[in-house]
């Protein structure tokens, strides 16, 4: 029976013991368990430590600056972040398959990460934010190398990592009480799950910046009007989704002809079934006249009734 001080110190000992005076490369995803790696890390071998951030443009509004402001400003750790934005939409231009648009995102990842570490010279560990769960979800010793060579992807063959995975006795609570005891701040420690795809999966079909934007600011919208409502740890995961479609509308004098934004609210336990969250209608207008009212190029506003099956609960 162990305190998290315990598994603190115990921890910072044994990351301090076998990496020595070596380099620890990590790669950070603005995630919580990277996050509390890096943080972990930081605390236990400073400076010998160096993260990589990649913004792919597709994440939400805030995001980067937080991970940036909170990781590399308060907790102090050394991040080398890289704007890649240009990149992936150059290669998502005029792609709208799901799967398709998921491999391009994931392989112009791994290169872009593989590009930085490339730069880096004499690292000898990679730290990544391995969880019991996925250990347990492997299984056998054989598939958690595969497991793990998998989510190296594809680094060069002369770049041999050893890996650390400091979180891989936890569960995801325990993950975010260890968070908690680091210091870390709560909008990080208890972020709502977010795709690795990012934002690239809530535009659907062929991915644009202004539906990007569009996206984006809606989402952020939701985001602070649940939080606002005392709802973000009740609903397990909510979003916006741009679907694409364009409908009429009145504004003023006006007719209009633009965008519909979908809201998806869930209850869940692990993400495999999920409810949609009965939100109050009341806090549903008041999401729905923001919307309409501060995001350019948006005239309707509809909620996702469908739970988890028949839907998923991104739509792509
Ligand atoms: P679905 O849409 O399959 O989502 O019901 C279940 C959970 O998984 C997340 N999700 C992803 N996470 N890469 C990820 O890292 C992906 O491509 C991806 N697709 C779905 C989704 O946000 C939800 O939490």
């Amino acid at each position: 029976n162990w305190s998290m001080e315990d598994f603190i110190d115990m921890q910072v000992a044994k990351i301090r013991q076998t990496v020595g005076d070596q380099k620890v490369l990590l790669g950070l995803s603005g995630g919580v368990d990277s996050s509390v790696v890096g943080v972990l890390l930081h605390k236990a071998i400073g400076d010998q430590l160096t993260s990589i951030f990649v913004d792919h443009g597709l994440l939400r509004k805030g995001e980067a600056e937080q991970v940036m402001d909170s990781l590399g400003g308060k907790f102090g750790l050394n991040i080398i972040k890289v704007d890649a934005k240009d990149r992936f939409l150059g290669k998502l231009a005029g792609v709208s398959d799901p799967e398709k648009k998921r491999k391009i995102i994931g392989n112009e990842f791994i290169q872009v990460f593989d590009d930085e570490a490339t730069k880096l010279k004499g690292i000898k560990f990679l730290a990544q934010g391995t969880l019991y769960t996925d250990v347990i979800e492997s299984g056998t010793d054989t598939a958690q190398t595969i497991k793990s060579h998998h989510n190296v992807g594809g680094l060069p063959e002369d770049m041999q990592f050893e890996l650390i995975e400091p979180l891989n006795t936890l569960f995801k609570d325990e993950v975010r009480e260890l968070g908690e005891k680091l210091g870390m701040p709560h909008e990080l420690v208890w972020r709502q799950p977010f795709p690795g795809p990012g934002l690239g999966i809530r535009v659907i079909g062929e991915i644009t910046d202004e539906k990007l934007q569009i996206v984006r600011d809606s989402d952020y919208i939701l985001r602070e009007e649940i939080a606002k409502h005392g709802l973000d740890k009740e609903i397990w995961q909510y979003f916006t989704v741009l679907p694409g479609i364009r409908s009429v509308g009145v504004m003023g004098d006006g007719r209009t002809y633009d965008y519909t934004i979908g809201i998806r609210a869930v209850t869940s336990i692990d993400g495999m079934t999920a409810d949609f969250a009965k939100i109050d209608w009341d806090v549903l207008q008041a999401i729905s006249v923001r919307i309409v009212n501060e995001v350019d190029h948006v005239n309707r506003v509809v909620y996702d009734i469908t739970s988890k099956p028949p839907a998923t609960i991104e739509w792509e």
